[in-house]
């Protein structure tokens, strides 16, 4: 078994999906399903055994102890994590709680948990935390792309909090010799994501008719990834990456935001064209820029493609497509995150049981719980 933290987020729901189809070993999912958590991101999921869900927070240590001892889980994959930058900036205390607090208090029950382990387990025992290219900071206009060995640099409340988690994550390798294996992942697109994000959101509103808002000249650089090969890249690093070693996964798909609104907009005029039958470029509107707004994010990706042969599947135009196409597919999904009414769902879901029971956690009928 896995421990998966926040699978019931944007990627972490698609990893805990691409894993449960293609590996029948069972994930235990601990997500506190903040606003961004959303178990319908799991529906094909209720009755598979190999799921358990638990509701509860990473910072929570008996909850951590217990589920260790009773699962036994022989990888930890950490997604759990406040991750919208705007969020960030102006309200950064979650951000210090989860990312920051909550990894640490992860991270202790994971090494107390593993040095009471048979050695044979825990020699295979693996600890995964997702990070992000952010933590780098910004690029100069021709500056090479991030490798590994750049010095954090890191700008925003979110960034910095992301960064103050991997230095605690190298650290308890280095000090206590916990197997940590560390991803930093460009800009992520694709199904499931919350539309407050750059590209769900432009999706969302131009759909709505609503504003298109880009923050100040839109030539801000990101590296769009489709959120599938992002999970690919992290199966593969668990699988085969060496202990203590950190790896850069991107789409080597470097773009202006103002040129991926209008690959949307394009999109969306030939796959749903407006009844007036203007564009959705009409729509686009230039609004005050983030404070600290980093210019750009590139990364290099050599290191995994040579040591572990990963490369994306999809190309910018295919996993654009298919996102796009996955938004018009899903309008109740999108007005269920955007009501709230997915907390509900927990209920009517799961009739027999509270929310969360005493242990904080969820048992799916059919679960086998
Ligand atoms: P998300 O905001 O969609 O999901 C985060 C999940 O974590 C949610 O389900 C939320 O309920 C859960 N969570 C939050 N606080 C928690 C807590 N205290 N205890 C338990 N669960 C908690 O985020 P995402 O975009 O899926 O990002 C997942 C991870 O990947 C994050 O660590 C993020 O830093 C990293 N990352 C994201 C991107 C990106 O483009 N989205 C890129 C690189 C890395
Ligand atoms: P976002 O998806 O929030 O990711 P991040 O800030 O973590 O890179 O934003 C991606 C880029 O899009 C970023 O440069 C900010 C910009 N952006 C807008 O121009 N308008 C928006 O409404 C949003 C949400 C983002």
């Amino acid at each position: 078994m896995i421990l998966v933290t926040g699978g019931a987020g944007f990627i972490g729901a698609n990893f805990v999906l691409d894993w449960l189809a293609s590996s029948d070993e069972p994930v235990l999912n601990l997500d506190k399903l903040s606003y961004a958590g959303n178990l319908h991101n799991l529906e094909g999921l209720h009755q598979d055994p190999r799921h358990r869900f638990v509701q509860g927070d990473i910072g929570d240590s008996a909850l951590l102890a217990g589920l260790l001892a009773e699962h036994q889980p022989r990888a930890i994959v950490h997604f759990a994590a406040e991750s919208h930058v705007d969020r960030s900036i102006h309200g950064p205390e979650d951000f210090i709680q989860t990312n920051i607090v909550g990894t640490f208090r992860l991270l202790e029950a994971v090494r107390r948990y593993g040095a009471a382990l048979p050695d044979r387990a825990r020699q295979g025992l693996r600890f995964l935390q997702v990070s992000t290219d952010e933590v780098y900071g910004s690029l100069a206009p021709r500056e090479p792309a991030f490798a590994e060995t750049r010095a954090f640099q890191p700008n925003s409340p979110y960034s910095a909090s992301k960064a103050a988690s991997d230095h605690l994550v190298r650290a308890w390798h280095h000090t206590y010799g916990l197997p940590v294996l560390t991803t930093h992942c460009s800009n992520n697109y694709g199904p499931l994501q919350f539309p407050e994000k750059l590209i769900p959101l432009m999706i969302v509103n131009a759909l709505a008719g609503q504003p298109l808002p880009v923050y100040g000249d839109g030539l801000q650089r990101r590296d769009w990834l489709y959120v599938k090969d992002h999970c690919s890249a992290i199966r593969r690093v668990l699988e085969a990456g060496q202990v203590g070693h950190s790896y850069h996964i991107g789409g080597g798909n470097e773009q202006a935001n103002i040129d991926i609104v209008h690959s949307i907009c394009t999109l969306l005029d030939a796959l749903r064209p407006r009844p007036d039958g203007q564009s959705y470029l009409s729509q686009i509107a230039h609004v005050q820029d983030r404070p600290g707004h980093d210019r750009r994010y590139a990364i290099d990706a050599r290191k995994i493609g040579r040591e572990l042969g990963w490369q994306p599947a999809e190309t910018w135009a295919s996993g654009i497509r298919k996102t796009v196409q996955w938004y018009l597919e899903h309008p109740q999904w999108v007005a269920q995150v955007q009501t709230g009414a997915y907390r509900d769902w927990v209920q009517t879901c799961y009739p027999q049981v509270p929310a969360a029971d005493a242990a904080g956690e969820i048992r799916a009928a059919g679960s086998g719980a």
